[in-house]
C-alpha cells in the first residue's frame, strides 16, 4: 500500500482532492475489498465512533451502502431523512446539524438537492462531513467507487478512454468522475445531445461528442448516466423513445465497441432507455461490482476521516 496520504476534516468534492489523496483512498479500498469476502467482516477502527446518516433526498445504494461501511467499521450509525425529522417543521440544516455535533456525532454523510449544503455544514460543524450527492454538483464516493472499479477491472487509470454517457448538464456523477478520472490521467469523452452537456464543458478536459456510435468505439470504459426525470431531464430530447433510439445502448450498438470495453452505470438503471436489460445484465456489466466496491470505498473513507485516531 502507498504512504496515507490523507490530512482532511471532510470529503465534500473530487474537485479539491490531490492524486495522492484518491491513491490512498483507493488503495485502504483494495485491502477492505480483500476482507469484505472473509466470513467475518467487523474490524474495529470506528468503535466508540458515531456516524450519522442526513438523507434529504432519496436514495437506495449509497445509504445502504454507507450504513453498512460504517457498521462493518463497528461504528454506530444513526439514520436520519429529511421527511421524518424536524426538517419539516422548518428547522434549518445547520440547527439539524449542530444538533447532531450536540449529540457528540463524529460524522455525518449528507444528501441533498441544494449544491454546496454539505460544503456549509462543513463549515459550520465539527463533526466530519461527507457529501453523498449534492444537486448537481458533486458525488465523490459514486467517482470514487468507479475508478475504483475501473482500476480493478483495467488495472489502471492512466491513459484509458472513458466515456460518459447521458444526462452529463443534471448529473453530479458525470462532474464528480470527470473530476477524478481527468486527474488520474484517463481520456474522458462525453457523449449526449446538445441540450444535455453543460456549456463550456470542453473546459474540463473532456472531448465531447453527439453521437453514441463514434463514442463508443475505442472506449475501455461506457459509464451511462441515468435519465433524471425527477430533475426534468425527460424535457430535454423530444421524446424517450427518441433518446433510447440515439443514446440508449443495446447489443446491436455494443458491438461496435471492444468485446473488453466494461459497462458502467451508477444506478439507479431505467432499463430500456439508457441501457438495454441485455446489456445491464451482460457479461461486459460490472454494475453490480461497482455496488460491492462502493462499500469498500466508503470504509477506506471512513477510516481516513475518523478511524485513524490521533494520527489525524
Ligand atoms: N448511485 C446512487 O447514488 O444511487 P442511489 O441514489 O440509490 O444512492
Amino acid at each position: 500500500m502507498s504512504e496515507i496520504n490523507w490530512n482532511r476534516k471532510d470529503l465534500i468534492s473530487i474537485k479539491d482532492l490531490t492524486v495522492p489523496e484518491i491513491q490512498t483512498i483507493l488503495d485502504i479500498a483494495t485491502s477492505y475489498k480483500e476482507l469484505i469476502q472473509r466470513p467475518i467482516k467487523k474490524v474495529p477502527p470506528l468503535r466508540g465512533k458515531t456516524v450519522a446518516l442526513l438523507f434529504c433526498e432519496p436514495s437506495t445504494r449509497t445509504r445502504i451502502s454507507f450504513e453498512l461501511s460504517a457498521k462493518r467499521l463497528s461504528a454506530d450509525v444513526i439514520s436520519m431523512s429529511s421527511d421524518s425529522s424536524s426538517l419539516t417543521k422548518g428547522e434549518s440544516l445547520i440547527d439539524t446539524a449542530k444538533n447532531l455535533e450536540s449529540l457528540k456525532i463524529d460524522l455525518i454523510v449528507v444528501r441533498h438537492k441544494f449544491a454546496g449544503a454539505p460544503e456549509l455544514l462543513s463549515k459550520k460543524t465539527k463533526a466530519a462531513i461527507i457529501n453523498a450527492g449534492d444537486g448537481y454538483h458533486e458525488h465523490p464516493t459514486q467517482a470514487l467507487l468507479d475508478m475504483f472499479t475501473i482500476r480493478e477491472k483495467k488495472g489502471t487509470l492512466k491513459g484509458l478512454n472513458v466515456t460518459i454517457v447521458g444526462d452529463i448538464l443534471h448529473s453530479r456523477v458525470a462532474r464528480s468522475n470527470i473530476w477524478g478520472l481527468t486527474k488520474m490521467g484517463a481520456n474522458v469523452t462525453v457523449c449526449a445531445p446538445p441540450t444535455m452537456l453543460p456549456k463550456g464543458i470542453e473546459n474540463l478536459g473532456v472531448n465531447v461528442s453527439y453521437n453514441l456510435k463514434d463514442a463508443i468505439k475505442n472506449a475501455d470504459v461506457i459509464n451511462l448516466l441515468r435519465i433524471q426525470f425527477e430533475r426534468d431531464s425527460g424535457l430535454l430530447f423530444p421524446s424517450v423513445r427518441e433518446y433510447g433510439r440515439l443514446f440508449g445502448l443495446n447489443d446491436d450498438v455494443l458491438k461496435l465497441a471492444s468485446p473488453e470495453t466494461i459497462i458502467m452505470h451508477p444506478g439507479p438503471i431505467n432499463r430500456g432507455i439508457e441501457l438495454s436489460s441485455n446489456v445491464a445484465d451482460g457479461k461486459q456489466s460490472v454494475i453490480l461490482d461497482q455496488v460491492t466496491n462502493g462499500l469498500a470505498v466508503r470504509m477506506s473513507v471512513l477510516y481516513l476521516l475518523i478511524g485513524r485516531g490521533e494520527v489525524q
